[in-house]
């Protein structure tokens, strides 16, 4: 069945949500960590999961997240052929860095281009979305997004999807620390509140609108300023060890900010410059080297592509 017309190997980035004060709305794309997926045309009528590397997930298709995404998308062709989908995960599930949301995006990309691109990125979003809600029982797109469009994005609507691409300037480098811990996003939304304080909705959403214009005007102080989440790091950062001592040690290295990546355990900090994002990167490291916890850190440039074909 593989020739080049039938099959299709892609890079599925990793991906930071929230970024602090963007609770479900924001997010950016992350270059250096990602899935490798195969999607592959086949003869017989469905979704078929047929190879799984890395980590331990079902092959039923409805019962995984690159599967659930694809049903989506599969239920509205009417076509007299299948998909094959192969996942070599490289991003562990759990680790707040998109793990789920570069599987949902994976297949359905994968699918979209086998076909000749019938469906937009807003669409593929959409369907992505379906495969989202079964990691973290609760429709959301601040990962899926930039995933699909690189960059940094802002989920304006899931209903209807409505994706803002937010310029990503240049000097922008990210640092991540994983601790090899693994939260699951149903769990630490499940102990968020269900109301907030008027108080500290307007420090969030003056955050959010500044950290956005910060974006489109390359202003790294006024990035400082705003890269912080009154709202929801009060709660989630108790499910982090040594969270407030990591962030504290970015922050001394020269972070514009530093917060819980996604739903943690993953802490993110931006930088500007790369050789700053290194120095993060050492301290990040030396802090976590005093603890028992196993732990990896990447550095990464904001990938302005997103998904794509290799
Ligand atoms: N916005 C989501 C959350 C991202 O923080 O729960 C994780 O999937």
């Amino acid at each position: 069945m593989s020739n080049a017309k039938n099959e299709i190997r892609l890079f599925a980035p990793a991906t930071v949500a929230n970024v602090s004060c963007g609770f479900d709305v924001l997010g950016f794309c992350l270059d250096s960590i990602g899935d490798e997926m195969v999607v592959r045309k086949t003869g017989k009528k469905g979704i078929f999961i047929t190879k799984i590397e890395g980590y331990d997930l079902p092959y039923v298709a409805s019962l995984n997240v690159a599967g659930v995404s694809a049903l989506a998308m599969y239920a509205t062709l009417d076509i007299d052929y299948g998909f094959e989908i192969e996942i070599y995960k490289r991003i562990k599930p759990g680790s707040g860095v998109g793990s789920s949301a570069a599987s949902a995006v994976g297949s359905v990309y994968g699918m979209n281009e086998l076909m000749g691109g019938p469906f937009n990125k807003v669409q593929l979003t959409t369907f992505a979305m379906k495969g989202e809600a079964l990691a973290s029982q609760c429709e959301h797109a601040d990962n899926l997004a930039p995933a699909i469009f690189g960059g940094f994005t802002l989920v304006k609507s899931v209903q209807p999807m409505d994706i803002l691409q937010i310029p990503s300037p240049s000097d922008v480098f990210a640092t991540i620390i994983h601790p090899q811990i693994e939260i699951k996003t149903a769990d630490s939304r499940a102990i968020l509140p269900k109301v907030v304080a008027l108080s500290d909705a307007i420090v969030q959403w003056a955050n959010v609108g500044s950290l956005v214009h910060a974006l489109h005007t390359s202003d790294y102080e006024l990035m400082r300023r705003s890269l912080k989440d009154v709202i929801v790091e009060p709660y989630r950062s108790k499910l982090i060890p040594f969270y407030h001592e990591v962030k504290d040690a970015a922050l001394q290295a020269g972070a514009l900010g530093a917060g819980i990546a996604g739903s943690g355990p993953s802490i993110f900090a931006l930088s500007k410059g790369k050789d700053t994002a290194l120095k993060v990167q050492d301290a990040m490291r030396a802090l976590y080297a005093t603890t028992a916890i196993p732990f990896e850190t990447y550095v990464s440039k904001i990938n302005t592509q997103g998904i794509k074909i290799l």
